[in-house]
Order: C-alpha cells, then sequence, then structure tokens
C-alpha cells in the first residue's frame, strides 16, 4: 500500500507540475498572479492527494456527514483537475500540430485571456455534467432481434439496469427516482448487472429498501460487479437477497410463458477470487443450459463475451464501462475496452452493454448519460 501511495503520489505530483508550468510558463502574469495561480492549483492537488491517499479509510460503519461532504467536494475538484489537464493537454497537442505544419493559427493560444478560459472552462464542464446526473436516469428503449426467441417470449420487455453504485455520493432521491421510473414502464423482468451496492450494506439500508420496491412479474435478477466486492460482498449478497432480488453466482433460472422456458444465467465478477469467493465458472453455467431454450447471460463484465458465446448463450447484457463516463474518457474508453457501450454481435451471439445508470466518484456524466435500458425482446422472422 505504501508503494502504491508513493507511486500514485509522484503521478499526481508530476501532472501538477506539467499544469503550472504549462498555465503560467508562457503568459505575462505579474510575479504575485502566477504566485496565487500556482498556490490554488498546489491546494487543489493537495486536497486530491491528501483526501484519497492518505486520510482516506472507509473501514468505520459510523456515519459522518462531514466525511461525506469532504469526499464529495474532493470528487468534484477530481473533476475539475480532470477537465483542467486535459484542455491543457488539448492546448499543447494543438501547438504541436501549429509548429509541425503550421496548419492552425495558435498563437493566442498560450495568452492570459486563454490561460483564464481554461481556468474557468472545466467550472461549465463541471456544472453540464452535474445538470446531467440531476436530470436523472434517461431512458433508451433497445428492440433486440433474435430468429431462435419462442413466439411466446415476442416482446418481453426487460429493464436493465447497471453500475448504479449506491454510496455516500449518490443521493438517496437519485434511488428513488429510478425505481419510480422503472416502475411505470412495467416491465416484464428486471435485471442488475452488478457494481449496484458500492459502500457497506449497513451504511445505505434506506437506498436498498427503495430497490426492494421494484417488482416485475417474471422476478428480478441480480448478479454482483466488481465493485461489490470491495466493500464484503456476502454481507451486499445478502442484503440484496433479503429484498427480493434473484442473486445469480453462475446458477441459471428459468422464466416460463404458455409453456415455453426462458433461462436466465447470472456470473459474478472475476474480481470476487481476489476475495476468496467464487469467480466465474463456464462451465458450471453450461451444465445448467438447456440445447431448445433461449438464453440470456448476466455478466458485469462484457469482456466475458466470447466465453458465454462459446456456451450458447443468445444474449449477454453487461455494464462495467460506464461508456467512459466523462470526457475526455467517453473518447479514451475504446482503448480500454473492447465492448464500451451498446449492442455487439460475437459469434452468434448478441451483447448489450449499459453504459450505467449511475455514477462513479465525481457526480458527474459529459459525452455520456445515466442510463435505464428497455430491452425489447423481438422474434425475428425467418424471411427477414
Ligand atoms: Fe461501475
Amino acid at each position: 500500500m505504501a508503494i502504491f501511495r508513493t507511486v500514485a503520489a509522484s503521478f499526481i505530483l508530476g501532472i501538477f507540475i506539467y499544469v503550472s508550468h504549462q498555465l503560467t510558463g508562457y503568459t505575462d502574469f505579474s510575479w504575485a498572479k502566477r504566485s496565487l495561480l500556482i498556490s490554488f492549483l498546489a491546494l487543489l492537488f493537495t486536497l486530491v492527494i491528501g483526501t484519497f491517499l492518505f486520510f482516506w479509510k472507509e473501514k468505520d460503519l459510523d456515519h459522518k456527514p462531514w466525511r461525506d461532504t469532504l469526499l464529495n467536494f474532493s470528487l468534484t475538484v477530481m473533476g475539475y483537475i480532470n477537465f483542467l489537464v486535459t484542455l491543457v493537454l488539448l492546448r499543447d497537442i494543438f501547438a504541436l500540430a501549429d509548429n509541425l505544419f503550421g496548419l492552425l493559427n495558435t498563437q493566442e493560444l498560450y495568452s492570459s485571456t486563454a490561460t483564464g478560459y481554461l481556468l474557468g472552462l472545466p467550472v461549465l464542464m463541471l456544472a453540464l455534467g452535474n445538470t446531467v446526473v440531476k436530470v436523472g436516469p434517461k431512458l433508451k428503449k433497445v428492440p433486440l432481434y433474435f430468429k431462435n426467441l419462442p413466439a411466446e417470449f415476442d416482446n418481453l420487455r426487460i429493464v436493465h439496469i447497471t453500475d448504479l453504485h449506491v454510496s455516500p455520493s449518490l443521493p438517496k432521491k437519485f434511488v428513488k427516482k429510478l425505481v419510480n421510473k422503472t416502475l411505470e414502464l412495467k416491465p416484464d423482468v428486471i435485471v442488475f448487472t452488478g457494481d449496484i451496492l458500492d459502500s457497506f450494506a449497513e451504511k445505505h439500508q434506506e437506498e436498498l429498501k427503495t430497490l426492494g420496491g421494484l417488482k416485475a412479474p417474471h422476478g428480478v435478477y441480480y448478479v454482483p460487479g466488481n465493485h461489490e466486492y470491495y466493500w464484503g460482498a456476502e454481507k451486499g449478497l445478502t442484503a440484496f437477497r433479503d429484498i427480493g432480488f434473484n442473486v445469480l453466482i453462475n446458477e441459471v433460472t428459468a422464466i416460463r410463458k404458455d409453456g415455453k422456458t426462458l433461462q436466465i444465467a447470472g456470473i459474478p465478477d472475476p474480481a470476487a477470487t481476489h476475495f476468496g469467493q467464487m469467480g466465474p465458472d463456464f462451465i458450471k453455467v453450461q451444465s445448467q443450459l438447456k440445447p431448445d431454450d433461449f438464453k440470456i447471460l448476466l455478466s458485469h463484465q462484457p469482456s466475458l463475451a466470447s466465453k458465454s458465446a462459446m456456451i450458447g448463450v443468445d444474449l449477454q447484457l453487461s455494464g462495467h464501462t460506464h461508456g467512459g463516463q466523462f470526457f475526455p474518457w467517453n473518447w479514451l474508453i475504446v482503448f480500454f475496452e473492447r465492448y464500451a457501450k451498446g449492442l455487439y454481435r460475437i459469434n452468434g451471439m448478441q451483447l448489450y452493454v449499459n453504459q450505467g445508470t449511475g455514477y462513479w466518484g465525481p457526480r458527474l456524466r459529459l459525452g455520456t448519460y445515466c442510463e435505464l435500458t428497455e430491452i425489447v425482446l423481438r422474434k425475428e422472422s425467418k424471411t427477414e
């Protein structure tokens, strides 16, 4: 842990030096203004390093509101730094392009006025990103067509919720809004694909009770994501069972309609194995699958899709990526995640990746939104 802290702190310090130099090095700021700006940046970076690396130990269960306030403030500062560093970096890239090819007019890019904009623009971006979150979950209807879907399940509506990240930084009213919106849809099935709880279950009884209000005629199904394991998965999973969710750990269950069966399978996140828990076991899942039934698999990680396709799954529902959540990660996510968001076809299987219903870290989304997916299963006619 000490090594991780040293490396992380050095990396953040490096970014601080780069940003401070690029923001003050080329301007005609007075010595006093320059010192003030560097002090301001030092304060922001110290707050982030201090909070997350040296102070934050989320070990006690006592609710201390001042800790939540500090955490949220530091996360907001982290969001500001993220945008500031990105803009500073983009300015340097433009300037480099100008130096190399002379294509852009970048003379004004390093003026004091431009630097002022660079410092102010992240505040605007934070406000915009925060508004996106405040709006709450936005419905996305996704019709998916399958030739082998039994006619009995044509038009089956599945509400897919993922990556809610219930934690001290997620307002309780966000959870209430989500539950109301989901119930208004009157779905046939509700599925959760992990990272729903990102804190101790004991601290979030109210949100769990609210989530317990979610009911659907064919049931509510849940698999854990990596974040559930960081806070003691056993208690977390028990909490979800207690509110009536069907927790699927390498298990397969079925829903029946007019004599036909549709199987719903679930696997845990591979992070489980780091905490002495059972990881994804495709052999165990496969042994429970029936060749003639339509098969849906819930997996937090979309990256396991090729394995799911191999065992004959028809549709995998996933989350995890958050679609990058905010700029510039909404662009860069494709370098980290093969299946970043939306629909993919993998060896005859369809994979749908929801970009996340809640958010992680700073209370903001920019370039993505809080997605509440309504999957509608459709039977594709043979002639289509
Ligand atoms: Fe997540």
